[in-house]
């Protein structure tokens, strides 16, 4: 994972996280529950979710987050926060790698199944099982079934006069890979002051395949949601 989000780790935040937390509260309200053991966010990003899930609950929250960049922000993000530090462990390597068994009766992985391999999904998923005790519940976003070229514009901001912007490019890769090229901009009058790129590779995964990847890693689908939601039940 090297240097993977370097660039994105700056704006992620700033262009697409109320986009995330709307979301991501709304899935809360329905499928959080009320965990009693503990809870794991794989992929945790910028801790938007952690954040969230360590207000919501009185258990401790495991955060997965290989990227230094991205960790960065996460822990400037719960910094000085007395009442959630002590409950938050933070895990900076791959969920592949987790090697944690039955901390956890909530797991939560949004928007980072689709940058992992059929084999390396097969890996994350054996670990969430791990992680998981019996009976724990499982919301994790597929990968999706299909990339169509295409461009979209993240929402931007003012911030002092400047406008902060970008878009995602999704170009397809053979017949089950995509690439998504993510640009930041930051523009002052009108002007270009400068310019950032980052580039993801994606795989993709069909419905059914990626329930049957659940199966095979112990897991019953209980549910679905919006958007390219799974709930599944270990
Ligand atoms: C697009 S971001 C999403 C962050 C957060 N889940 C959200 O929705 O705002 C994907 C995150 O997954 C992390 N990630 C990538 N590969 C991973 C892996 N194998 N195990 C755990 N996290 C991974 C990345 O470093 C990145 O922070």
């Amino acid at each position: 994972m090297g240097q993977a989000y370097a660039v994105t780790a700056e704006f992620y935040d700033l262009l697409q996280a109320a986009e995330q937390l709307a979301v991501s509260g709304r899935l809360l309200d329905r499928w959080l529950g009320s965990p009693e053991v503990g809870v794991l966010d794989v992929g945790a990003g910028t801790g938007l979710a952690v954040s969230l899930l360590a207000r919501r609950c009185a258990v401790p929250v495991h955060a997965v987050e290989p990227a230094a960049s991205m960790r960065a922000v996460l822990l400037s993000r719960i910094a000085g926060q007395s009442e959630v530090l002590p409950r938050v462990r933070v895990h900076a390597r791959n969920v592949q790698d987790l090697g944690l068994v039955g901390v956890a009766d909530f797991a939560w992985c949004l928007n980072t199944m689709a940058g992992l391999d059929v084999s390396d999904r097969a890996a994350a998923l054996r670990a969430l099982a791990t992680a998981l005790v019996p009976g724990g519940r499982l919301v994790v976003q597929r990968p999706p079934a299909h990339a169509a070229d295409g461009r979209r514009d993240l929402p931007s901001w003012q911030l002092g006069g400047d406008l902060y912007s970008g878009e995602v490019v999704t170009t397809p890769v053979g017949a089950d890979r995509v690439r998504w090229r993510f640009s930041y901009r930051v523009s002052r009058e009108g002007a270009l002051v400068r310019e950032e790129t980052e580039v993801f590779d994606g795989h993709l995964a069909t419905e059914s395949g990626f329930d049957a990847e659940l199966a095979a890693a112990g897991f019953t689908v209980v549910g679905a949601d919006d958007p390219d939601i799974v709930i599944a039940r270990r």
